[in-house]
């Protein structure tokens, strides 16, 4: 197989990421991914230095193919998890909520490829200025925290303004959409919701039935009044939130309210007064698979929907 720029950069098989997601994507679902071909990704946000190291461990006893680690940088122990990232060899950091130029002499300097995820043009091209490897450019579509722009929209108009490689993100589930990103000037996709009912995933089983059963119009965007909108399956905690919302309920309440809900979910299957996190491709995910499987999968139908494209294009161009 030919490889791309993102594959060559990060040294994996398939140009396939799986993004981070608190408290779900630990060692086990990271290792499995990048051990089968794709980059896995420990969600690195909010997690104790010592417990990063323990899933860095995880992934390594799965594979020794190259997986990464997510920072989120308003996140106090960020500095400490960078000296645990570098003592463990880990090979890529994504990096969200900030800007990691402070931490960037320090991560390449250790030969870690640094790759911000971003939700503008602006961010994307200021990533590139200081050094970044590649940028996430994520949709709204996706699950979690999100921006304003549409991946089909925001993609092509980052991967324009940059030169260093886009991966795509937000509402890629299938091989149709794997090459729609390809189409819109990525080079990799970027993959959250589609990992989260896969064999290896710890998420409480209750978790992965929401995403199962979602429908297309299963999640909504809470937070659009804080101004930190996410993206959730709209079950009796989302509905509270926004009903909290539409009357101007105070940020502080606000935030009280969403404390610990996504661990409440995952962790204790409480689907119903937790913060269950999913893109809206939730609709598009019916079973329970390995990551081997899925990535399988999405490769084939990659291959598929490049031909029938093809096919549709000679019989009418
Ligand atoms: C439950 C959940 C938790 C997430 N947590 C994080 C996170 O901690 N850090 C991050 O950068 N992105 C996070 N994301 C975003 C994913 O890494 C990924 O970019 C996104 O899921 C892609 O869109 P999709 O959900 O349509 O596949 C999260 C997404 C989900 C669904």
């Amino acid at each position: 197989m030919k490889k791309n720029r993102i594959c060559e950069l990060l040294g994996i098989k398939y140009p396939i990421i799986q993004g981070a997601m608190a408290w779900i994507s630990e060692g086990n679902l990271a290792g499995h991914v990048s051990k089968a071909g794709g980059l896995g990704i420990i969600a690195g946000g909010g997690m104790p230095p010592e417990i990063l190291r323990q899933e860095i461990k995880k992934a390594k006893a799965i594979t020794e193919n190259p997986f990464g680690v997510n920072l989120m940088l308003m996140m106090e122990s960020v500095a400490e998890q960078i000296d645990v990232c570098i003592e463990e060899g880990v090979k890529v950091v994504t990096t969200g909520a900030g800007n990691p130029g402070i931490y960037m002499e320090k991560l390449k300097g250790a030969g870690i490829k640094v790759i911000p995820v971003v939700a503008s043009v602006a961010l994307a091209k200021r990533m590139e200025k200081i050094g970044a490897d590649a940028v996430v450019a994520e949709g709204m579509e996706a699950g979690g925290h999100i921006g304003e722009i549409t991946t089909m929209a925001l993609a092509p108009q980052i991967a324009k303004a940059v030169s260093i490689p886009v991966i795509v993100a937000g509402g890629i589930a299938s091989g149709e959409q794997f090459l729609a990103a390809l189409a819109l000037g990525g080079e990799a996709i970027q993959a959250g919701t589609i990992f989260i009912p896969a064999l290896e995933c710890v998420a409480h089983d209750n978790y992965k039935n929401s995403i199962i059963k979602a429908k297309d119009r299963s999640t909504v965007a809470t937070g659009n009044y804080t101004g930190h909108p996410v993206r959730v399956i709209n079950n009796k905690f989302a509905k509270e939130l926004l009903e909290l919302e539409k009357v101007g309920a105070p940020v502080e309440k606000l935030e009280e309210l969403g404390r610990g809900k996504l661990r409440l979910a995952v962790v204790e299957g409480d689907t119903t007064n937790g913060s269950v996190m999913s893109g809206q491709v939730a609709a598009m995910v019916n079973e329970i698979s390995s990551c081997e499987e899925i990535i399988n999968k999405l490769m084939k139908e990659l291959k598929e929907s490049k031909e029938k494209l093809e096919n549709r294009f000679n019989s009418w161009m």
